[in-house]
């Protein structure tokens, strides 16, 4: 169901959880400190308690306010980047931020969106929890129509329109230096222009505890069972590129042109759940490209999206 900015942020004010577009992907939002309406966006997504939830402010003062460190050496970064597809975790002020939203963690993830209407309902409300607005699990959403089909006609989504990035914000944590714990829509190429390195990323794998506990679980995946790979069978169903050439009678799920990665990554989601709409059951993922910048990322996600 859609509704205005006068209504979301009414039911914000009334405990209830609504979704609000974001640049990167579409979230579930509830008041930072409203822990009956956390508890809503944790049943609904059924998302696992362990995995924490990004808290969405206005300014960098505010994440400021919200921290235990002294955020001047990051005052650059946050210029850069700040509103857009960045998240800091840092070493929360944990007795103004609930236990439920970090899972318990001494950290918190803070982030700036830039979506004119979401903005707007966070100056109004206050600092926003928001996890991306799907079940958990499956591809994250970037149309108003993407939350419908996972929470139903009814939910409340604030239509902002496709979002521009499509994919999740890239999270940075920061403590004396950078590492990146999940990537995004902001590649590590970008960042090492500011931070002057590029910050590194290790995969989560085998039994280690995850410093981004939301790595250890599948994710962005559709039900079809999907195979990265640079050959294909004849007759098969490809996600693929356009101006490639795959093998007779083989049905493409086009990701757009190479040379446009940007509208690869804002199509992935809508690419993934169409396989859901159509009832594929396999399909055969095209991964010859690159392993830069965002095809870094876009990468990544097909390959969790595999597992
Ligand atoms: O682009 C985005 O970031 C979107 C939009 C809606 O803002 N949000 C999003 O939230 O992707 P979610 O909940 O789907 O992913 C948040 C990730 C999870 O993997 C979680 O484990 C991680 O952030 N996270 C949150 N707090 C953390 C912390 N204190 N330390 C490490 N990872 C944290
Ligand atoms: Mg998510």
């Amino acid at each position: 169901m859609r509704i205005d900015i006068e209504k979301a942020c009414e039911l914000l004010c009334h405990h209830e959880v609504v979704s609000l577009p974001t640049e990167t992907v579409y979230g579930l939002a509830a008041f930072f400190q409203d822990e009956e309406a956390i508890e809503k966006i944790f049943s609904l997504k059924k998302r696992p308690k362990d995995n924490p939830l990004i808290i969405h402010v206005s300014s960098f003062d505010e994440i400021q306010s919200l921290t235990s460190l002294d955020l001047l050496p990051l005052t650059d970064l946050a210029k850069a980047f700040m509103p857009g597809p960045l998240t800091l975790v840092l070493p929360a002020a944990i007795n103004k931020i609930p236990a439920i939203v970090r899972s318990n963690l001494p950290t918190a993830a803070f982030r700036i969106p830039s979506h004119r209407l979401t903005c707007e309902v966070i100056r109004k409300v206050g600092p926003l929890v928001m996890p991306s607005a799907n079940l958990s699990g499956k591809p994250s959403a970037v149309k108003a129509s993407h939350v419908e089909a996972d929470f139903g006609p009814l939910f409340p989504v604030l239509d902002g329109g496709l979002c521009s990035h499509g994919v999740e914000s890239t999270i940075l944590s920061y403590a004396g230096s950078f590492e990146i714990l999940r990537l995004g829509a902001l590649t590590a190429e970008t960042l090492s222009s500011v931070i002057g390195y590029e910050p590194s990323f290790h995969k989560t794998s085998g039994k280690a505890k995850p410093q981004c506990p939301g790595q250890q679980y599948r994710h962005y995946a559709p039900k079809a069972k999907l195979h990265l790979t640079c050959s294909f069978p004849k007759s098969s169903v490809i996600v693929g590129f356009e101006g490639r050439r795959y093998p007779e009678n083989c049905r493409l799920f086009s990701l757009g042109s190479l040379s446009e990665p940007k509208e690869i990554a804002q199509k992935l989601y809508t690419v993934l759940r169409a396989l859901d709409d159509e009832a594929i059951d396999e399909a055969y993922v095209d991964e010859d490209f690159p392993r830069k910048g965002l095809f870094r990322t876009i990468h990544e996600r097909l390959e969790r999206a595999s597992n």
